[in-house]
């Protein structure tokens, strides 16, 4: 009798231990032994969307540059072929022109050869731009391709439009379809670029698909995006967009 109460007090302080160890237990895989600091979410306030100097900044047409005429203090040309040599254009922020000329030098080492098309613009430049679309197309069709002054990525010196060397497919949506096109789709993100008009996305940016148009707003973003599968910066910091004017 006594054996058998002492058994049946063993089984239960084993039983216990085994739930206690089970319920508490941490799997192998959530074990940080050092080696692999444990994932962070992402900090999606950690750079304004609204400052222009930003590298997440958002512009479109529900957020106009503030203010209208922002002009960025560090332009540089970046050290990679030009479609318009000397032209204010040719310039872009040196946080993108660094992205740029690494990205346009990996391209090249795969056969791949790229030319800047159009980079900072100036809110003058937009201007006479603008005008011109409205102009030859109308400001209905217009508003579908060019952003009205002060509604520009290009104005921040992070946006650049790119182009063959060949100049096969410039500023045309048939670009999205040559080796270079489809290289650009593949791997701008690797240094810090969204293509930033998508034909999916149209309702949301307001634009017809750029597939020239890329977009500077670092690695740490860029690879965000393309690990989600997140096309565009409203839907991400879920900031409004579309194709009405403010
Ligand atoms: N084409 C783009 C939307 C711009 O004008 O900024
Ligand atoms: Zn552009």
């Amino acid at each position: 009798m006594k054996k058998r109460s002492t058994f049946a007090l063993l089984a239960i302080i084993i039983a216990g231990l085994v739930i206690f160890l089970w319920q508490n237990h941490t799997p192998a895989s959530e074990v940080n032994n050092g080696s692999t600091p444990p994932k962070q979410s992402f900090n999606k306030k950690q750079y304004s969307t609204t400052d222009p100097t930003s590298i997440w900044v958002v512009v479109n047409k529900q957020h106009q540059l503030n203010p209208v005429d922002y002009a960025p203090s560090d332009l540089v040309v970046p050290n990679i072929p030009l479609r318009v040599p000397g032209n204010e254009s040719m310039q872009v922020r040196k946080v993108t022109a660094t992205a740029l000329e690494q990205m346009f030098a990996a391209a090249k080492q795969q056969g791949i050869d790229l030319m800047l098309s159009s980079g900072y613009r100036s809110y003058a430049y937009q201007v006479s731009l603008y005008n011109g679309y409205v102009q030859t197309q109308g400001q209905a069709t217009a508003d579908t391709q060019s952003a009205r002054p002060g509604y520009s990525e290009h104005q921040t010196g992070f946006a650049a439009d790119i182009e063959p060397v060949s100049k096969e497919c410039e500023v045309d949506p048939c670009f999205g379809t040559t080796p270079e096109g489809i290289w650009l789709a593949a791997n701008a993100y690797k240094y810090g670029f969204i293509i930033r008009y998508t034909a999916a996305d149209q309702k949301i940016t307001g634009y017809e698909a750029e597939p020239w148009h890329i977009r500077y707003v670092g690695t740490a973003l860029s690879t965000e995006l393309h690990s989600t599968g997140v096309q565009t910066l409203e839907q991400f910091f879920g900031i409004s967009g579309g194709a009405v004017y403010k």
